[in-house]
């Protein structure tokens, strides 16, 4: 996010980046992406202004896309980040058949709790 009140924000550094640094800048920004996805999203959801709303929401859709470019990037120069996320899907796939099996959630619906679920 915007920095107006440092001084300092826009300035080009004395030296460039190592590359422990530069992955560390990518997740910033991939967090500065979600974040936007996020803003977008609750500002869309808070109106009933149609062009505002579809304004919004194609914006969020932008911010996905530079969130996987984002995170593209950060596959590449980490050379082992897709190891990690596959890991993390794989827990989660089997945390929903374990839930699937037992019945608490259907295939195809999607995930909601209480209050959230539509009626
Ligand atoms: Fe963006």
């Amino acid at each position: 996010m915007a920095e107006f009140l440092n001084p300092f924000s826009g300035l080009t550094p004395d030296k460039k980046m190592s590359l422990s640094e530069l992955i560390r800048a990518i997740r910033l920004s991939i967090a500065a992406e979600e974040e936007a996805i996020h803003l977008y999203t609750a500002q869309a959801d808070a109106t009933d202004h149609p062009l505002a709303k579809k304004v919004l929401l194609d914006i969020a859709d932008e911010e996905r896309v530079h969130a996987g470019e984002f995170l593209r990037l950060l596959q590449i120069l980490t050379q082992d980040e897709d190891q990690f996320l596959a890991e993390g899907k794989q827990e989660v796939e089997e945390m929903r058949e374990e839930l699937y099996q037992e019945g608490k959630i259907v295939e195809g619906e999607p995930p909601t709790v209480g209050p959230l679920k539509e009626s």
